[in-house]
């Protein structure tokens, strides 16, 4: 809160945030333009809601709190919703959950069974069904009246127009929710981009976009879907009991209805399914928000009835956001090994996704344009479970007036030497083969564990060594001046010993883990260990003309080419002997004398094993001529499962039908190359709850 809210008496906080929610329920509901995240939104809601509470006399029949969403936009002609279309009550904790039971338990002292929807985040429709056809279509609006949109319902594919009922009610409303779905939104915004048209946010914004519409040909163009959710007012038609009848009955008529909902007793369980489906958020093709419990029993629902915005017999288990907008203060440039600039964002730190976030990667140049950032701009920062944060784009109606576009620099920020992109790449290199930076990255890519692995050479000690010049060239990581090193403040007896034993130790790093060190273009983990096992030598390497290297399965033409290219230059061969005189290992393995019990199979671990490190299975699987990738696919053989495995994995497996197996499967798999009794899916959905 800022000194100047702090200073607001109550009255005077709740008029302001009621100022305030009215103008962003305008941008959102009518301009679909929306300056504030969900979350932000949310936040201002609760906050009213909480005063309210306090002060009673505070509230009054036109607060936000008591209504729902905005008026409609004039581009649509409006449409009274046949009942109002109402919004939920939300929930963000399991505390909120059990106090919405606890009120519930104040109008009905029966057992309840409570359906749990997901909660698509879409864009809320009422259809109107007319001796089952499609008559009408309407959003929201402010929940009395929303905005005809029948025309381009028309275009959606998956609602009928005609539903497939003998009998059809006279009348029959439903409710649910248009949403694209993600891969869809993907594609979307490629095709965007490549047109040089602004890119979608999110893909409720894609789907919101793509419905309101004055040309219903562009709404054809989108791949839109939909599922039902609530049946409305229906006449001349059978009565239901259960809400699960009223589904089963929609889903009859043609409608699709979401085939993940589940019926339960007990908020403890609802919780636990909420959870299940919080972590595994993305597992579907489309975007979800929360869970929707609705009790099912349509008699319990009458003794329940409303408050003046929301059904008390409904709440929305809301997750976490994974979006929210900050200040992109800056726009830097990274200087990689290779001398790649890469452009990234600085940001003013933001908590989204679970994490602080403080800097986003751009990419390249031509991202920073077709997102058209700009430093100054308010931009959503999008951060999804384990990927990595990511700019989506700026606000524009927040955007300060005649806020100038980024230029990509000419020189290098770390060295001044030019920067050069090379026509027909999206890269931008800084070409100075002396830049510091890239020796920096390069000698701590050699260290790295993935590479060499010496210990207590990290980022910073390079950078200090460099400094101080012990650190020259990367050769020099072998001919370190220890003295100079103990004269450094903060280098104990210790820490110098620690070093040294690291660089002595990685000399007898594998010959591929060398191959990953050189850092040569194009060669990663898998190509090094090819190139190792297939060669048994570094001179062999070296030696070898392209086309011999190009032969080697694994290895192709790209590969071939830029190894060549690099034992081509002078002062990589001066690297490598230098190397060789200090004793470090050039000898690969041996060729493998195991049985080959896994040739052609593919088989991903996940999780932790009791008899194997993660690395030490996949070497295992690999010395037997098996692939040991890091994720699912239809080409997977079996999938090998842990303590705490993926959840991702797993349910990719189960989708594609792939065997799970225990690790004591997984022995017999190496030692016979038989796939023995595979573990059930269902055990593996158990294992998966269990953590
Ligand atoms: S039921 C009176 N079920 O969430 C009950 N809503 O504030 C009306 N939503 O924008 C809503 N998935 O469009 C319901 N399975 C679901 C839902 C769902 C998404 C949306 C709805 C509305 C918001 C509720």
């Amino acid at each position: 809160m800022s000194d100047l809210q702090a200073e607001l008496n109550p009255a005077q906080r709740a008029e302001q945030l009621r100022e305030q929610i009215r103008y962003h329920n305008e941008l959102y509901h009518a301009k679909d333009a929306p300056e504030i995240s969900d979350a932000e939104y949310d936040e201002l809601v609760r906050e009213l809601s909480a005063l309210e509470e306090q002060h009673p006399d505070l509230k009054t029949p036109d607060s936000p709190t008591q209504t729902v969403g905005a008026a409609p936009s004039e581009l649509f002609s409006p449409v009274q919703h046949l009942s109002p279309m109402m919004s939920l009550d939300n929930a963000v904790t399991e505390a909120e959950l059990l106090a919405w039971g606890k009120r519930m338990e104040r109008y009905i002292d029966a057992e309840v069974d409570l359906v749990c929807e997901l909660k698509m985040d879409g864009m809320a429709v009422s259809l109107v069904y007319e001796r089952g056809h499609l008559t009408r279509a309407a959003t929201r609006g402010d929940g009395q009246v929303g905005e005809d949109i029948t025309i381009n319902v028309f275009e959606i594919r998956a609602i009928p127009r005609q539903l497939k009922l003998k009998q059809p009610p006279e009348l029959l409303e439903v409710r649910g929710e248009i949403f694209m779905p993600v891969s869809s939104f993907r594609r979307l915004n490629e095709r965007q981009a490549e047109a040089g048209e602004r890119l979608f946010a999110n893909p409720r914004n894609a789907a919101a976009g793509s419905i309101r519409q004055k040309d219903p040909s562009i709404t054809a163009g989108r791949d839109l879907s939909f599922f039902a959710y609530q049946l409305g007012v229906v006449q001349g038609g059978p009565g239901f009991a259960r809400h699960a009848e009223t589904m089963a009955y929609l889903q009859q008529a043609g409608l699709p209805v979401n085939p993940t909902t589940q019926v339960l007793r007990g908020l403890d369980k609802v919780h636990a399914l909420c959870q299940h489906w919080q972590v595994n958020r993305h597992s579907n093709d489309y975007e979800i928000d929360g869970v929707v419990i609705k009790v099912d029993d349509l008699g319990q629902r009458m003794e329940l009835g409303f408050t003046s915005k929301a059904p008390r017999w409904a709440v929305a288990y809301k997750f976490p956001p994974e979006e929210r907008n900050t200040l992109l203060k800056h726009i830097m440039l990274s200087i990689g090994r290779s001398g790649k600039a890469t452009p990234f964002a600085v940001l003013e730190p933001v908590f989204v996704g679970g994490s602080t976030v403080k800097l986003a990667t751009l990419h390249n140049q031509d991202q920073v344009g077709v997102k058209d950032v700009r430093p100054g701009d308010t931009v959503i920062v999008r951060k999804a479970g384990d990927v990595i944060p990511e700019v989506v784009g700026p606000v524009l109606s927040l955007r300060p007036e005649g806020l100038p576009a980024w230029q990509f620099p000419s020189e290098c920020p770390e060295c001044g030497g030019p920067l050069v992109r090379q026509e027909g790449e999206s890269d931008t290199f800084c070409v100075n083969s002396d830049c510091p930076k890239q020796l920096e990255q390069r000698i701590f890519h050699f260290a790295s564990r993935g590479a060499m692995d010496i210990e207590g050479l990290g980022e910073r000690t390079v950078q200090l060594f460099m400094q101080k010049g012990i650190l020259k060239t990367l050769a020099d990581v072998y001919s370190i001046d220890y003295d100079k090193v103990r004269a450094i403040d903060g280098f104990g007896e210790i820490s110098v010993t620690n070093l040294r034993k690291g660089i002595e130790g990685s000399k007898q790093r594998s010959l591929s883990h060398l191959l990953i060190g050189l850092g040569i273009r194009h060669l990663g983990t898998t190509g090094s260990r090819v190139l190792a096992r297939a060669t048994g030598h570094l001179d062999t390497i070296i030696a070898a003309p392209e086309e011999t290297l190009a032969a080697i399965e694994g290895v192709g033409q790209v590969i071939a080419g830029s190894v060549r290219a690099f034992f081509d230059q002078p002062h990589n061969l001066e690297l490598v002997e230098r190397f060789r005189a200090a004793g470090v290992n050039f000898q690969g393995p041996q060729a493998s004398t195991m049985p080959q019990t896994l040739a052609g199979m593919s088989v991903v671990v996940t999780g932790t094993l009791q008899t194997f490190s993660r690395e030490g299975a996949e070497e295992a699987i690999k010395e037997r001529g098996g692939k040991a990738p890091g994720s699912v696919s239809k080409k997977t053989t079996a999938v090998v499962l842990g303590e705490a495995p993926g959840a991702a994995k797993i349910n990719k497996a189960r989708e594609l039908g792939i065997p799970v197996l225990d690790e004591a499967a997984f022995q017999t798999l190496l030692e016979t190359g038989q796939l023995p009794g595979a573990v059930p899916h269902d055990t593996a959905e158990t294992a998966l709850e269990a953590d």
